[in-house]
């Protein structure tokens, strides 16, 4: 057994909450990650003592533990070759589009998983220097589905739970894979598996009992050593309440209203956030607009859609692919439908603080959030607590995780462009009365549910005590 550490809660993340980008100088500043992962847990990490380990987005080797205002954090060092072959390439090249219902082609290199091996055990060597004894650490994400294996054969005494914060494929798809068994193997090293929705629980017990050959029954996973590993849903959520002040404030107020002047003050603003993603369908959402403009539905004199794309792994070709690809339908949108100071699209490429995202929400009257497939998407949660007006429509696809809780949204399939059309249109010319309906319903679903209650129910699974199942169970069938 390795020695530990004096971290009694411990999360294991591939980012850090924070990036390091190099100035040019000499010098670098740190700057808040991109994504979903690093809103939802750095609330938590607040709540608690503890460390993080996670990459701070380089290749700096020199890097030392250091606090960022109030949170412990571990840097892990990847080279060169790392990011593109375990971050771009393993990472976001096989199982991110393969986990998102192949949106684009997974491809599958030997060296890529050679590289995802040594990194996931470079976080679980930390990971095991970092833990006091009996320590809980929760491991985090698609990029380190091995960590709880290699861990647990490291620290057997931790307390170990693992959450994947985006789908977990059809079996038929997870099937693919030529280290299948491996990432199961690897997940199973944890106490709890959580996933978004049931559905993904289900199919991992699934594909544990045909691939690896373990006994089952309902959630859970016997395995020989005597262990019980249980898989179950914990949707995520945001800090509803923080994000609620945050939009009350009146700093905000007075920025969502130069927003809405800098626009010419339209009587509808559409809005979409995102990542610069494949996945989340920015491209068929923006013609459907177009096509609403383009037919007289709406007009850019009294609407506007305002699109902010996040930079996201920009160095990975589809993602260059599908910048290129927005940057020219949105000129061209521009270009036919657009009037002097009237653009139908309001692009922007850019990351923004925590106001100005609060800001966006409050001056829109429209979100739009249609992903091919998204875990959760937490975009669509925070539009819905910055909402306290308990007016304003969401628009969200059916496959973003979200969509089992907003049932009250209008949702819509986003490969259907005439049904999103209609959608939008319906949410435009929806009454006060319908808007606030729905809005309600909406914000009491998010409210009841946010980050501390899902972090809540996640560590107290954790902790809560399953003895050696006592089981004669048949050894794993390899395959
Ligand atoms: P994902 O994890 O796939 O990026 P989510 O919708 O779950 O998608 O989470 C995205 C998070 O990133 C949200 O908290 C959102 O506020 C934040 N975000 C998205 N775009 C920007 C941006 N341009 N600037 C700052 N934060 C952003
Ligand atoms: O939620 C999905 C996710 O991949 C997180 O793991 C990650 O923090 C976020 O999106 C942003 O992606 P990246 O870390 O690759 O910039």
């Amino acid at each position: 057994m390795a020695s530990s550490g004096s971290a009694d809660l411990v999360i294991v993340a591939n980012r850090l909450p924070v990036d390091r980008v190099p100035l040019g100088d000499g010098t670098a500043e740190w700057r808040r990650s991109p994504g979903g992962l690093v809103t939802a847990i750095e609330p938590v990490m607040r709540a608690n003592d503890g460390s993080w380990i996670g990459w701070p987005g380089g290749t700096e080797s020199d890097l030392e533990p250091f606090e960022d205002e109030g949170l412990d954090l571990v840097p892990i060092t990847l080279t060169q070759q790392e990011v593109e072959e375990f971050y771009e390439g393993f990472a976001n090249g096989t199982l991110w589009p393969l986990y998102h219902d192949v949106a684009a082609k997974p491809e599958f290199h030997r060296e890529w998983w050679d590289a995802y091996v040594v990194v996931n055990r470079r976080f679980a060597e930390q990971a095991a220097a970092a833990a006091s004894e009996g320590a809980t650490v929760w491991v985090h994400d698609y990029q380190l589905q091995l960590v709880p294996q290699m861990l647990r054969e490291l620290r057997p005494d931790l307390r170990i739970g693992f959450y994947l914060h985006i789908p977990f494929p059809p079996t038929e798809l997870f099937q693919q894979l030529p280290w299948r068994r491996q990432l199961l193997e690897g997940l199973l090293g944890a106490d709890l598996v959580g996933f978004q929705l049931p559905g993904a629980a289900q199919n991992f017990v699934r594909l544990v009992r045909q691939r690896v050959g373990h006994k089952t029954h309902r959630d859970l996973v016997y395995l020989p050593d005597g262990r019980t590993v249980r898989a179950a849903a914990f949707p995520i959520s945001i800090d509803a309440k923080g994000f609620e002040d945050l939009a009350r404030s009146e700093e905000v107020e007075k920025r969502a209203a130069e927003i809405r002047d800098a626009l010419g003050n339209p009587s509808r603003i559409f809005l979409g956030v995102d990542r610069l993603d494949y996945t989340k369908g920015i491209y068929a959402r923006l013609r459907a607009y177009s096509e609403l403009l383009a037919q007289g539905d709406l007009d850019v004199e009294d609407a506007v859609f305002v699109q902010v794309a996040t930079p996201s792994r920009e160095q990975v070709e589809q993602y260059r692919i599908l910048r290129d690809d927005i940057d020219r339908l949105v000129g061209r949108i521009n270009g036919d439908l657009g009037r002097i100071g009237r653009p139908a699209i309001s692009y922007m490429h850019a990351s923004y603080p925590r106001e100005e995202m609060a800001a966006l929400y409050r001056a829109a009257d429209i979100m739009v959030v249609t992903p091919y497939r998204d875990g959760m998407n937490l975009v669509a949660k925070e539009y819905v607590a910055c909402r306290f007006d308990n007016d304003g429509a969401l628009v969200l696809s059916e496959f973003a995780g979200a969509a089992d809780e907003l049932r009250q949204a209008w949702l819509v399939n986003p490969y259907d462009i005439n049904g999103m059309k209609s959608a939008l249109l319906e949410a435009y010319r929806a009454d006060e009365k319908e808007r606030t309906r729905r809005m309600k319903a909406m914000r009491k679903t998010v409210s009841q549910n946010d980050v501390a209650a899902w972090a809540d129910s996640f560590l107290a699974e954790l902790t809560a005590v399953r003895p050696s199942h006592g089981k004669t169970v048949r050894p794993a069938r390899r395959s």
